[in-house]
């Protein structure tokens, strides 16, 4: 003891070990602080960016797998229903007229027509309601996420070590600028380990300005020899905001969203990213010769290894669209483009699917007032961040022929349309539900939103860092997740099943 004694007197040894124990219970802090559901956005940002960066600093992949998109094989016959014969969209005839008039009644009323009007509501109702509607939407949440699953069980499933693997018409698509670089690297990173290097598919970046040398180098240098890698250069045209749009109004319109804290309104670049990816990347040129695009977002994570090719899923399963993460969006971003959508589809009914995900459209009980801004949308939207499309949907008639009708009403810059809810609103319409995919499979991260599936006991499939079923780590976001409705309104017991 005297030793230890004489240590502490020296007032320098001292201050060493309290300076010790003092980091030591800011690590604790910060740990007890982290691993709480009520931690600040910006901390956490500030967390998940360190995370990054040492993911990043980790040793690529190494293992070069060549881009052999061995397109010679055709496996399955083409479904007849291929989406981009007109077949898959309806071909009416006088008798549906009857099928008509019930899908624009569906269309025109509430999902839940017993609930009034958010305006018309009081305080106690309103509170109420949204207790009632978590509980019931949050149990058939959990309850869903609560089954372990693994993958789809589908007769085939094409392996790594398969003739057909990395075999589809398909890309990465990444949209970003040189700025992009430091986000993008990890998300590039996280989506070979878990699943590229295995297919080997090729990437396209696109760029309203032009990429620098140093930002293609550095994509080439992380990739692995041989693989295919093209950025493109966005024509002005087709990002600009056109000459129709009045600068004036434009100017005073997102000065009142601004006040109604509509995000990125004032950002130009945001309204025209946001009309270029609804309705004109699938023209590029570097995307013209592909079929199916796997959109990656700069700062995206992925937890789970997929050991099966997703775009031969999607093509052998005739799924059009896939998704991970469904929400509510900001409602006075959109307050006119479902009237502008009843428009369109009242001059084209034979676009409007009879099997469509109506309800989700007209879902009013989780976000009535959402509902009531937007004028009779939910705002019910798959997140585009990450979404896997077949493009021959986009280039379908009843799609451009959408868009062209949005285009005209100017929404994209008076108002500030998504393409996410423009996206999500022509799939529902347009398309038999069948053909949207939920991977439930695919752990993703988009701050502040996680798909995170539960595993089975002993599996190895993920690598622990996102929590299953775990929706948000901020318990007063739960009220943007629409997956209750889908799974309770628009998955078949088939698809329920499907994992
Ligand atoms: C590509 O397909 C052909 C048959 O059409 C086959 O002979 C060849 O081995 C395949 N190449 C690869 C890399 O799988
Ligand atoms: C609120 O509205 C509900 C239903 O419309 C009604 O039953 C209730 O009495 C109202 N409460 C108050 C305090 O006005
Ligand atoms: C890939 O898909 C595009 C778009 O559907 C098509 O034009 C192209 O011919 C396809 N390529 C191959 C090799 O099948």
């Amino acid at each position: 003891m005297i030793p230890l004694l004489h240590f502490f007197r020296r007032s320098t040894n001292l201050l060493i070990i309290l300076f010790i124990i003092s980091m030591m219970l800011i690590v604790i802090i910060l740990h007890l602080f982290f691993s709480s559901s009520l931690q600040e956005p910006s901390t956490y940002f500030e967390n998940v960016k360190t995370q990054y960066d040492n993911v990043w600093k980790n040793l690529l992949p190494s293992s070069s797998l060549s881009s052999s998109s061995n397109t010679s094989i055709i496996p399955f016959e083409e479904s007849e229903e291929s989406p981009n014969s007109q077949a898959a969209l309806w071909d009416y005839s006088n008798d549906d007229q009857d099928k008509i008039e019930d899908i624009f009644q569906r269309l025109s009323t509430p999902l839940y027509p017993e609930i009034p009007s958010y305006s018309s509501m009081n305080m106690t109702y309103r509170k109420q309601l949204e207790k009632d509607t978590l509980a019931k939407n949050g149990k058939i949440y959990n309850d869903f996420m609560s089954t372990p699953i693994i993958e789809p069980k589908v007769d085939y499933l094409i392996r790594p070590d398969d003739e057909l693997a990395g075999s589809a018409n398909a890309t990465i698509l990444s949209l970003v600028t040189n700025n992009d670089l430091k986000e993008l690297l990890p998300s590039i990173q996280q989506l070979e380990e878990k699943f590229n290097k295995k297919f080997g598919y090729p990437y396209v970046f696109l760029n309203d300005g032009e990429f620098s040398e140093e930002f293609k180098d550095t994509i080439i240098n992380m990739l692995p020899n041989g693989r295919v890698v093209k950025f493109g250069q966005i024509e002005k045209e087709d990002w600009d905001m056109p000459d129709t749009i009045d600068r004036e109004r434009y100017k005073i319109e997102c000065e009142k969203m601004d006040k109604l804290k509509v995000s990125y309104v004032k950002k130009e670049s945001y309204h025209n990213m946001c009309r270029f990816y609804s309705r004109k990347f699938y023209h590029h040129p570097l995307l013209q010769e592909y079929k199916y695009t796997w959109r990656l977002e700069p700062g995206t994570s992925l937890y789970c290894d997929v050991d099966y090719d997703v775009f031969k899923f999607m093509e052998m399963e005739n799924k059009v669209y896939g998704y991970v993460l469904n929400l509510y969006d900001g409602a006075n971003s959109i307050p006119t483009l479902w009237e502008t959508t009843m428009e369109f589809v009242k001059k084209n009914p034979n676009y409007l699917n009879p099997n469509g995900a109506f309800d989700w459209l007209k879902e009013n009980a989780q976000k009535p007032e959402n509902f009531e801004t937007a004028k009779g949308y939910s705002t019910c939207h798959f997140w585009t961040n990450f979404e896997i499309t077949n493009l021959d949907f986009l280039r379908s008639e009843a799609y451009e022929k959408y868009m062209d009708h949005l285009e005209n009403s100017n929404g994209f810059y008076y108002e500030r349309w998504g393409d996410a809810p423009v996206r999500s609103i022509a799939l529902a319409l347009f398309l038999d539900k069948s053909r949207i995919h939920w991977f439930r499979d695919i752990a993703y991260n988009h701050n502040p939103y996680t798909n995170c599936p539960k595993c089975p006991e002993g599996s190895m499939r993920c690598d622990g860092r996102c929590k299953p079923g775990l929706f948000t780590m901020w318990k007063d976001l739960n009220i943007e997740n629409c997956q209750a409705t889908w799974i309770d309104k628009i998955m078949s017991d088939e698809e329920k099943n499907l994992y």
